[in-house]
């Protein structure tokens, strides 16, 4: 079997900096033998945790009847999961972090779903550094949730890249993407 790794965009740009990023990793990972699917987190309906914490009493995981009933089980089936997203206001988009919220429906008996998968991060913002972007901000973030996860850090990628193609710019961005495809391929 492939190994099969699953990436959530959460940029509303389909042709945007970071899902180029995503795709060239995408397409590192498949020269590699995984399966990989993307998914567009902007196309799909998902509401903010609402903190009822039903999942946590009845452990049959988040009650919200929106689109991440169709993503919990394909977050559980990934052997790898990766994050890709253009950084808003000094962190993640709001779509990736709806998603990554939804995440506390683990809890109770489901945190065996998600915890110890190997994670990647592709972070793109318009700023010229990582700390005056706030990209720091957002990597910091993935370090501790990963640390809270037991999830290996497999490779983080960011880089400076503001309307859409300007990636294409940075040669060097778009192959370290391509080598972190092969590299989750691997682990
Ligand atoms: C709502 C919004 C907020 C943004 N906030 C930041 C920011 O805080 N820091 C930064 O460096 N760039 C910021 N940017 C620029 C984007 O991060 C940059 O254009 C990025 O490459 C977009 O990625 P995408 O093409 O994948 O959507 C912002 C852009 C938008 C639309």
């Amino acid at each position: 079997m492939p190994k099969s790794i699953l990436i959530l965009k959460g940029s509303p740009r389909e042709k945007g900096n970071s899902s180029a990023l995503a795709d060239r990793l995408a397409e590192g990972a498949r020269a590699a033998g995984a399966a990989v699917e993307s998914v567009n987190l902007q196309d799909l309906n998902i509401a903010p945790c609402n903190a009822c914490d039903l999942c946590g009493e009845q452990g049959q995981g988040c009650v919200i009847d929106d689109d991440m009933q169709d993503l919990y089980p394909k977050i559980a089936a990934a052997e790898a999961l990766v994050l890709a997203s253009p950084i808003y206001w000094f962190t993640y988009s709001a779509q990736l972090k709806l998603c990554i919220d939804r995440w506390y429906g683990y809890q109770g008996n489901r945190w065996g779903e998600l915890r110890g998968k190997p994670f990647a991060i592709l972070l793109t913002y318009g700023d010229t550094d990582l700390y005056t972007s706030g990209g720091i901000n957002a990597i910091h973030t993935f370090e501790t949730m990963c640390r809270f996860l037991k999830s290996e850090i497999v490779g983080i990628v960011h880089g400076t890249a503001m309307g859409i193609g300007d990636i294409e710019k940075q040669p060097d961005l778009l192959d370290q993407a391509y080598r972190l495809g092969q590299k989750l391929a691997s682990v």
